[in-house]
């Protein structure tokens, strides 16, 4: 039995081998057996799938795959998985799934007894919000700080021009803040508007939020890293019983490769930030990838009724 595939972008200046910033990730791949093939990420958002997916062999009808890259949204995350089926292989996570775990809303359920008070509504790119769009949310969330971001996305680096809310029930300053979130995103506002209650988490040296990923394949804890943003050395320690709460949200979603972005508020609380699709999430760049690419080896297997050979 073929164990998965993995799928890589490929380098934009050399389009059959993997883009350097995965190079590692297909190195250790290799090493724990598994088959390495790329994917024209340039095509892929442009919408010309035949073109991402030719050189993805096709002589293993419906072998597994997981993918490693860059960030897609959920309607051409579908159009890969569709692509992929034209050369025989399956995305281990099908586009269901990947939204569920990429984008808030699809997550929210399975963690709020984890994560800060959320709440959401879609939008379109670049629609301004009303002053009475954003007492409507004042009313539902409350008033007090909070957060503005899209489904998967916030501007934490323009943090109070386009991030941070001190009041939501000031609805003009709220406004104004959310109104250049939406200018700023443009046409890749992802999905629609997420509103969250702002809650205070312990910085560190340089007055970020520290914050541990934590890194589940099929249910199970594969690796914890820093936040890839993290300074280089920064060293992460979760407790037990914080990761085996974290694991319960994991299983309820169902992903089958899912992060969680986890942190410590001031008072000693650990709480998930984010949730995204591991696929799509970013590994440090100093961080062995072998126990990774390891436990996406162990993946589902491509089945002998699945393959040609
Ligand atoms: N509810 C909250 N209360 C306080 N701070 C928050 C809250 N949500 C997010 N933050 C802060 O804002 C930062 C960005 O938030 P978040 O991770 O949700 O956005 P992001 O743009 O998806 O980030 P990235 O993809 O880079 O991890 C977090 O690292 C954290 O410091
Ligand atoms: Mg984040």
């Amino acid at each position: 039995m073929a164990l998965p595939l993995l799928l890589v972008p490929s380098d934009p200046l050399a389009p059959r081998v993997p883009d350097p910033h995965f190079a590692r990730e297909a190195d250790a791949a290799r090493q724990a057996g598994m088959d390495v093939a790329v994917v024209d990420h340039d095509a892929i958002i442009a919408g010309d799938i035949r073109a991402a997916v030719r050189r993805v062999p096709t002589s293993n009808v419906g072998r597994t795959a997981w993918y490693r890259g860059w960030m897609i949204h959920t309607p051409t995350y579908a159009l890969l998985a569709t692509g992929l089926q034209t050369r025989g292989a399956r995305l281990l996570t099908d586009p269901t799934m990947y939204q569920a775990a990429h984008e808030l809303p699809g997550w929210y359920d399975a963690f709020a007894d984890l994560t800060p008070t959320s709440i959401w509504s879609p939008w379109e790119a670049n629609r301004t919000p009303k002053h009475a769009d954003v007492a409507a949310w004042a009313c539902k969330l409350g008033g007090g700080p909070a957060l503005v971001k899209d489904y998967v996305k916030s501007r934490k680096h323009e943090w109070h021009e386009a991030c941070f809310i001190p009041d939501l029930a000031d609805a003009p300053a709220a406004t104004r803040v959310i109104a250049t979130m939406i200018k700023l995103q443009d046409a890749d506002l992802n999905g629609g508007i997420v509103v969250r209650r702002f809650e205070p988490f312990l910085p560190d040296d340089a007055g970020r939020t520290r914050e541990a990923r934590a890194w589940w394949v099929e249910g199970s804890l594969a690796l914890i890293t820093p936040h890839p943003d993290a300074p280089a050395g920064t060293t992460v320690n979760v407790p037990a019983a914080i990761l085996d709460a974290v694991r319960s949200g994991v299983h309820a979603l169902g992903s089958p490769f899912v992060t969680t972005d986890l942190a410590q508020r001031s008072d000693g609380v650990w709480r998930v930030i984010e949730v995204g699709d591991g696929q799509v999430s970013d590994l440090p760049a100093t961080q062995d990838p072998a126990p990774l690419t390891q436990a996406l080896s162990a993946g589902p297997p491509t089945t002998r009724h699945e393959s040609r050979s």
